[in-house]
């Protein structure tokens, strides 16, 4: 539902998966629709109440714009169908809440598309971050340079009412993310928000905390497409941790401890070497995968828990409102 262009990635994910078969691509767009419904040899529909007649369908994944993941989810769930859905899961706590109710009374699965969870080297670190293998985790920081150049002044994402803002559209990922790897209550200190001449917020930023562990986030919807870049830095009392890049196929390990004891923890192919002041780079890289569709059928048909629940999808939402709603206080300083 909704074959823009994160709709044609997840269809071209989707129809590789042997468990899954694209029965039907909606879209508003009727041209559209019909292109990719041709191209997976499925039914095309232009609105969500024709496709929801269609007896076959099972699972609906909502790749519309986030202001109507509320009002098409809700309607996705009431008819029986389980519900995988592009974040955000809403643009607000309550219509986040009626999404989550709406699933437990349907008795049917929801689900939030946050890729990190599912990529093995955000899992190293979160198993990192639990066993205290490295120590405890003293800080994460995010500095996220995203293809902003790439999207026209009147695209959907630039208005607040129709993606929620920087936070509610994109930093939500990263809230989750940072929370499940801290494993701590999230909480919002400081944020602020730079903005273009034409008035958009282009770049947001916020400290917080997740239990003991410190938190930075920056978001930047400046860079063309060549240039975009996502780094994440873990910083633990006995060694340093870089992620690279959206979904990395990498991670890496700087620390004076044995890498024996370490190897254990990561997945894929390790290489180390020695490095300055007696330490050791420790590297685990792997090809990247497609797992979040694979889960959600497997959870649908086991009745295992979900890796990503709606309430996952709420509590990042909740971080990301309060990053949102946030007063910068302090008065600006000259210094000369
Ligand atoms: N999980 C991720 O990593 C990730 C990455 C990118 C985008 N997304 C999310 O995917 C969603 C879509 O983003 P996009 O970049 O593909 O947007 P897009 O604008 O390229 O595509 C949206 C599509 O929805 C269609 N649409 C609009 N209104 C509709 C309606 N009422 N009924 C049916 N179809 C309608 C549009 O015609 C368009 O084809 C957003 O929620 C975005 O946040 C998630």
């Amino acid at each position: 539902m909704g074959a823009g262009a994160f709709g044609e990635f997840c269809l071209r994910a989707f129809a590789s998966l042997s468990q899954v078969r694209i029965q039907a691509v909606c879209d508003i767009d009727v041209a559209r629709a019909e292109t990719m419904a041709f191209q997976y040899q499925a039914q095309a529909y232009d609105n969500l109440a024709d496709l929801l007649r269609d007896p076959a369908i099972q699972v609906v994944a909502l790749n519309t714009p986030p202001y109507l993941h509320a009002e098409q989810g809700l309607a996705v769930l009431q008819s029986g169908r389980h519900l995988f859905c592009e974040k955000p899961l809403a643009l607000t706590r309550t219509d986040a809440q009626a999404l989550i109710d709406a699933a437990t009374q349907n008795h049917v699965l929801l689900t939030v598309d946050y890729v990190m969870r599912y990529n093995p080297f955000w899992q190293a670190a979160a198993h990192l971050a639990r066993s205290e293998a490295l120590g405890h985790l003293r800080h994460m920081g995010l500095s996220n340079h995203a293809a902003g150049l790439s999207l026209p002044a009147h695209h959907w994402f630039w208005d607040k009412t129709q993606s929620g803002g920087i936070w509610i559209e994109h930093g939500v990922h990263f809230f989750d993310a940072f929370a499940w790897v801290a494993g701590g209550t999230g909480k919002i200190l400081a944020s602020t928000a730079y903005n273009r001449a034409d008035g958009a917020t282009d770049r947001v930023e916020a400290l917080a905390r997740f239990g003991n562990t410190a938190a930075h986030f920056y978001h930047a919807f400046d860079q063309s497409g060549q240039n975009e870049q996502t780094a994440v830095g873990l910083t633990f009392e006995q060694g340093y941790v870089p992620l690279r890049e959206w979904a990395p196929t990498s991670i890496e390990i700087v620390t004076p401890l044995a890498p024996k004891a370490l190897i254990p923890h990561l997945p894929g192919e390790i290489e180390t070497r020695p490095t300055s002041n007696n330490r050791s780079l420790i590297r685990a890289y792997a090809p990247e995968g497609k797992a979040a569709m694979v889960a959600f059928v497997n959870s649908i048909r086991t009745g295992h828990p979900l890796p990503v629940s709606g309430q996952h999808g709420l509590a990042s939402l909740q971080l990301a409102l309060a990053a949102e709603n946030f007063t910068q206080q302090a008065d600006l300083v000259a210094i000369t």
